[in-house]
């Protein structure tokens, strides 16, 4: 059967690369919900779209040229055929990909393609409505989350190991600030699902989240 995962939580929790994980454990497609997101968010900035064009921001999200494409490198994003894999994940468009997920009409744009991932063997989808909005009826349900302290702390280690300069205090300041707008957008907003399991990561490793959450996913 085509069961579906979902996998919600604040940014920095490590859903993404749980994600990768349980898809691979479960031999299911990945879906990366963020990066859709992010592809907006890059497609209208190169277009110059302006984050009160709604409207434009909408069409921009519905006609998105996008391929994923797996590769021994992991899987690469291609936009308009060209290769947007690290180019998504900049500071500059993940301020752009928070600003216009805020937007229904972009989020209503999206919803349509997100749901086109299911039905072609099993799925784990990655985000911060997969369980309440996308898949409302998904198999297994879990709603990974741990402190700001620890999120900013992984965050801190990724960036020091990538050769930046940064600092703790801004980067919690920075994660609190996300969580409160994911939190309190009027659509869509970040919260468990009545029926998603809770994880809380924050004294807990990868491979030891990961065991937690094969143990639930009964396939
Ligand atoms: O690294 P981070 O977890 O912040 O990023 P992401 O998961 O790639 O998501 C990028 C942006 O899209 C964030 O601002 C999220 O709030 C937003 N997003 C969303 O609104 N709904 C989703 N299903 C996935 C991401």
């Amino acid at each position: 059967k085509d069961f579906v995962v979902t996998i919600d939580g604040p940014s920095g929790a490590g859903k993404g690369t749980l994600s990768q994980l349980l898809a691979r454990e479960l031999g299911a497609t990945l879906l990366d919900s963020g990066a859709l997101y992010r592809l907006v968010a890059l497609s209208s900035l190169d277009k110059s779209i302006a984050v009160d064009s709604v409207d434009e921001l909408a069409v921009c999200a519905r006609d998105l040229d996008v391929q994923f494409s797996s590769s021994a490198s992991g899987v690469r994003i291609l936009l308009e055929g060209r290769d947007v894999t690290t180019a998504i994940r900049d500071e500059r468009v993940s301020m752009q990909a928070s600003a216009i997920a805020a937007l229904e009409p972009v989020r209503a744009a999206l919803l349509q393609r997100q749901r086109d991932f299911a039905g072609h063997g099993p799925l784990v989808a990655d985000g911060r409505d997969m369980g309440t909005t996308v898949f409302p009826r998904a198999d297994f349900k879990f709603y990974l989350t741990a402190s700001a302290e620890a999120r900013a702390q992984r965050r801190y280690a990724q960036l020091v190991a990538a050769g930046e300069t940064v600092d703790m205090a801004r980067l919690v300041a920075d994660i609190e600030a996300r969580d409160e707008r994911d939190q309190s957008r009027a659509s869509s907003p970040l919260r468990p699902a009545p029926d998603a399991r809770i994880i809380d990561s924050t004294e807990l490793n990868i491979e030891e989240v990961l065991q937690q959450m094969l143990l639930h996913v009964s396939v």
